[in-house]
């Protein structure tokens, strides 16, 4: 079972594909390093099953571990695609690293298609949001967000109108690049969250988030990884968020609500790797195993 790490080689420092890489060597699996930037994109009605890599001319693999996190662009996302199209099992598609990319629009799937699943109330700042709408809206603190923040940078707590009309005019002014979101601070959670890992969008564990020093959890800001043992719904509801969404490895995440109750926050496609590697690859290959047939083999 062949499979692809699509990376660019200059980039292989980060921590989670170095755990990754040690496990390809220890158990020599057949995972190849490309740069999904080295790849031609090729879209007929026939497909023969075969990728250009540079020059090279290379069978299509099983599966694909797209990890070309920082560098998004049309032509890395053309390739996955294409791979998808060609049957490769990808972890993950492009339809979920650009969904779950939006925290907003997370939401706004979830409402529609699942229900009972309470989440922090989100409202889109846009140059029609006064400071007072947001006062009408929520209790202070509330929680302002970039949308394509990660790590908790541009996670921030505001406590009261005027701080929030000074930092929307700050983002307006300043002509912010990315969406900025305002929600409801789920303050029963303060400094802590739960991170639900799936494989092959089955739970594989969990654990929480702890930070004693910020109401934001991420390992980057401090918080500390705690044993978790989450209730069979809440696993459930994970399950269902990472189907709707597509997840075949990634997390969802959850705060802690008052008297038991449990908030989504957010779900990732490419998570820091806090799990174990080898025990997912086996996963993975035994769900690439179990795939149809692609449709170009059954062409032929
Ligand atoms: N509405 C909220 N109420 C209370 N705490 C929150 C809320 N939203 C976020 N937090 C805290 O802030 C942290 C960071 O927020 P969030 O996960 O949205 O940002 P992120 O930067 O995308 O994180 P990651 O790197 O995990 O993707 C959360 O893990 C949680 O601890
Ligand atoms: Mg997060």
């Amino acid at each position: 079972m062949k499979g692809w790490l699509l990376r660019n080689p200059q980039k292989m420092e980060d921590p989670s594909i170095v755990k990754i890489m040690k496990v390809v060597e220890e158990r020599n699996l057949e995972l190849e390093l490309v740069n999904p930037l080295d790849v031609q994109v090729v879209c007929e009605d026939t497909p023969d099953g075969m990728v250009y890599v540079g020059d090279e001319k290379k069978m299509v693999p099983d599966y694909v571990i797209a990890a070309f996190f920082t560098e998004k662009n049309y032509h890395a996302q053309s390739v996955l695609i294409m791979l998808e199209s060609l049957g490769a099992f990808c972890i993950n598609n492009w339809d979920c690293i650009e969904g779950v990319d939006d925290k907003l629009h997370v939401f706004q799937k979830v409402v529609k298609d699942i229900k009972g699943v309470k989440f922090p109330k989100t409202v889109l700042i846009t140059d029609k949001t006064t400071p007072e709408f947001i006062s009408s809206q929520f209790d202070y603190p509330v929680v302002m967000k970039v949308m394509h923040g990660s790590k908790g940078q541009g996670v921030v707590l505001v406590n009261s109108e005027k701080e929030c009309e000074t930092l929307i005019n700050m983002t307006m002014a300043g002509k912010c690049s990315d969406e900025i979101i305002v929600q409801e601070c789920i303050s029963s959670s303060r400094g802590r969250d739960i991170r639900i890992v799936l494989i092959d969008g089955k739970f594989e564990t969990a654990f929480v988030r702890q930070n004693e020093s910020s109401f934001r959890s991420n390992i980057a800001k401090g918080g500390k990884k705690v044993d978790f043992d989450p209730p069979q719904e809440l696993i459930e509801t994970a399950e269902k968020i990472a189907s709707l969404l597509g997840i075949a490895v990634g997390t969802v995440d959850f705060l802690f609500g008052e008297e038991g109750t449990f908030y989504l926050c957010e779900a990732n496609a490419m998570p820091g790797i806090a799990f174990d590697v080898e025990a997912a690859f086996k996963k993975v290959v035994k769900a690439v195993a179990e795939r149809p047939v692609p449709a170009w083999k059954e062409v032929k």
